[in-house]
């Protein structure tokens, strides 16, 4: 028995452990099936066109999956890879290119780029209508104004709704959540996404005291800082629901000299025992964020249509 052991009551019934690897899976068969009718009955085949500069080995992976995930939702697909020592303006006058060429509906940047590069000049230079990360300001802003038929969410808060969803329901009136984190990629969209699903909605950061305490009175926790295993199972209300967003490489000396693992925000052997709901570390939110670039791609070419776009 660990020392803490007594101040954590734990869930009696047994937790659902919710598989973002087939979750995702299912929305990519979605993006499939809904990319296939668009073709049919509109004779329209949505285009996504990634780019990378430089050859961080990292984005080059991460690069090279959107590149052949899109090719199975049957898009097209289009790498551009630059130069470490491309300039700014001739990466703005790629930008303008794509922003021009019918065929393309998704841009999406690769970061992070080359330090001489003004990354935020970038990403407001892509078509608000083909910004598929979603980090676009009017993208931002009808997030904010609750303009959801047509704004491009960022991936991975989109990727945790769906997760929640699974958990929760569509609806979390009366639920308060608290969001660990306050990127603009995760924390501050992932709480306009649960105050739009009625939640109430606290953001936790590095200067908000208390954050255990806040985070014992949560139905749902989103923890998104890039703290390895920071939330404990004391922090957790008994059931309540928990989304681990973080990604994170420790060492690993047990199993061997200079091994590495994945661990997330949330120490999950223990919070597994407390929440109702959770998500793994690898095998949760990961694998949705990909997912949901494709769905934004197809809903970014069913809107330059003027067509409904599907809902994930
Ligand atoms: N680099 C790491 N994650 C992301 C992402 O979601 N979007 C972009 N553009 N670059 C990234």
């Amino acid at each position: 028995m660990t020392s803490n052991t007594s101040l954590v009551m734990e869930n009696n019934s047994a937790p659902l452990i919710i598989d973002g690897k087939a979750i995702a899976a299912s929305v990519v068969e979605k993006v499939q099936n809904e990319t296939q009718k668009l073709l049919k009955e509109h004779d329209l085949k949505p285009g996504i066109a990634v780019v990378i500069v430089g050859d961080d080995p990292a984005s080059q992976v991460y690069v090279r999956n959107k590149g052949l995930k899109a090719e199975a939702c049957g898009f097209k697909s289009v790498t551009h890879r630059l130069d470490e020592e491309t300039s700014q303006k001739d990466l703005l006058n790629l930008v303008d290119q794509l922003n021009n060429d019918t065929t393309i509906h998704g841009i999406l940047v690769q970061l992070p780029l080359p330090r001489h590069i003004d990354k935020d000049e970038v990403i407001q230079a892509i078509a608000p209508e083909k910004d598929v990360d979603g980090f676009h300001f009017i993208n931002v802003g009808k997030l904010g104004a609750g303009v959801m038929q047509t704004a491009l969410l960022p991936c991975t808060p989109a990727g945790c709704m769906i997760l929640l969803r699974e958990a929760r329901g569509d609806d979390l009136s009366g639920l308060h959540a608290v969001v660990i984190g306050r990127s603009n990629i995760v924390g501050k969209p992932m709480a306009q996404l649960l105050l739009q699903a009625n939640a109430t909605v606290t953001i936790a950061h590095r200067h908000t005291p208390n954050v255990p305490q806040l985070c014992r009175s949560a139905d749902i926790v989103v923890a998104a800082v890039g703290i390895p295993e920071m939330v404990k199972a004391d922090w957790l209300k008994p059931g309540a629901s928990v989304i681990d967003v973080g990604i994170n490489r420790v060492d690993a000396p047990e199993k061997g000299e200079g091994k590495t693992r994945l661990v997330g925000d949330v120490a999950y052997e223990e919070a597994v025992k407390v929440a109702g709901a959770i998500t793994p570390v690898p095998g949760g939110v990961g694998p949705m964020t990909i997912a949901l670039l494709m769905a934004n791609t197809l809903k970014a070419a069913y809107v330059s249509k003027g067509i409904e776009a599907p809902r994930f």
